[in-house]
């Protein structure tokens, strides 16, 4: 297959060196609106690099059309780009999210619909095992009914003071991951959210309107309660959880040796060896398995695992909290526009 990957910024580099690797991927065609960083990846790689234009053409160093393309540009070029796919005909892997606003999102989705063509976007973590185990466990019913479910997603350090104001906020960036799997391994919907955050951290959060740390609680469909928590400021590591908790049994995601947790008990475990640094460590093979994904629904083999519907329903929670936080007080899913 030629593939063709815009954006070879931290993720794109990285889904480049996976594609690069993968047994049916015969030609890589990188792009970035910066020539020269597509170009550093593209010898570190041993792809080709193109300009964006020529994917969708088919014209210059791209000689043909490729058979898809992955998206990894800046979140604010999403949307364009997959306009531009769908009307190339070509099917699109996207990083999440669509796009900062839901306006923007529903544009992209009608593009993508009225081309009939797919859209897959990188939430990656329904392609991560123990998620896997957590969603098998709830639908097999072995937790018993769950009343209780606890999403944790910690960033170690705050990201650049320029990511902040394009990064659509907390909710939107980093907290829509743990609304898209809690929707996923529940396999409910939310129904209301009452969300809160605080800017006490580093100053640049208060500069941008963003928060550097939040809480939400969510109410699902069938009464379950959740709550998922972020932070830009864990010290301790890269921290991303999920504990379920039912009638019969608990279960937890993402804890193993290298959670960044220590025991207070005298008896209990101590600070990992070796903390989970950041995403690209702790969901490697998760990123990898969704790109394989993505090259089996191209191929008419698989049906697609993520696509922009899903990414929707993320996005509109994620709007739902800016909401509840701006005006505290509880907002029903029913109020925010696409459901
Ligand atoms: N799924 C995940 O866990 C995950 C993790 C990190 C980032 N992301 C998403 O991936 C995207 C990229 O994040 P990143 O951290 O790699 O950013 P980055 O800033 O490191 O890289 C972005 C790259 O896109 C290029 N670019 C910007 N606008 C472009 C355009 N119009 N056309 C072509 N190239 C363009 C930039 O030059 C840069 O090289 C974001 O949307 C982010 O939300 C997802």
């Amino acid at each position: 297959m030629r593939i063709g990957l815009i954006g070879t910024g931290r993720i794109g580099t990285f889904h480049a060196e996976a594609l690069s690797r993968h047994p049916v991927v015969d030609a890589l065609l990188l792009a970035d609106a910066d020539p020269e960083r597509a170009a550093r990846t593209a010898v570190r790689t041993g792809a080709s690099a193109v300009a964006v234009e020529d994917l969708f053409t088919g014209a210059g160093g791209a000689r043909g059309l490729p058979d898809a393309v992955v998206i990894c540009s800046a979140t604010s070029a999403h949307a364009g780009l997959i306009a531009r796919a769908a009307r190339a005909g070509l099917p699109v892997f996207c990083e999440k999210p669509i796009a900062l606003d839901l306006p923007g999102t529903l544009a992209a989705l009608a593009e993508v619909e009225a081309a009939g063509s797919v859209l897959q976007l990188g939430f990656m973590r329904r392609f991560d095992a123990g998620y896997g185990e957590a969603r098998a466990a709830v639908a097999e019913g072995r937790l018993g009914r769950l009343h209780t479910v606890r999403a944790t997603t910690s960033d170690p350090a705050p990201p650049p003071a320029a990511y902040l104001p394009l990064s659509g906020g907390l909710y939107r960036d980093c907290l829509v991951h743990d609304f898209d799997i809690l929707r996923w391994v529940t396999g409910r919907e939310v129904g209301e959210v009452y969300a809160t955050g605080s800017d006490a951290g580093p100053a640049m959060f208060r500069a941008a309107g963003d928060v550097d740390t939040a809480a939400v609680l969510l109410t699902l469909d069938d009464g379950t309660l959740a709550t998922a928590t972020a932070t830009r400021c864990n010290g301790a590591g890269y921290d991303v959880r999920m504990e379920l908790a039912g009638e019969l049994d608990q279960l937890a995601v993402g804890l193993d040796d290298r959670t960044p947790l220590t025991s207070a008990e005298p008896d209990g475990p101590g600070a990992p060896a070796k903390p989970w640094p950041g995403f690209l460590e702790r969901f490697a093979p998760a990123y990898e398995a969704e790109l394989d994904a993505f090259l089996r629904v191209v191929r008419g083999e698989l049906a697609n695992p993520c696509d922009g519907r899903e990414a929707l329903h993320a996005l509109r929670i994620a709007e739902a909290c800016e909401i509840s936080r701006r005006e505290r007080r509880p907002v029903a899913m029913t109020e925010i526009p696409g459901g």
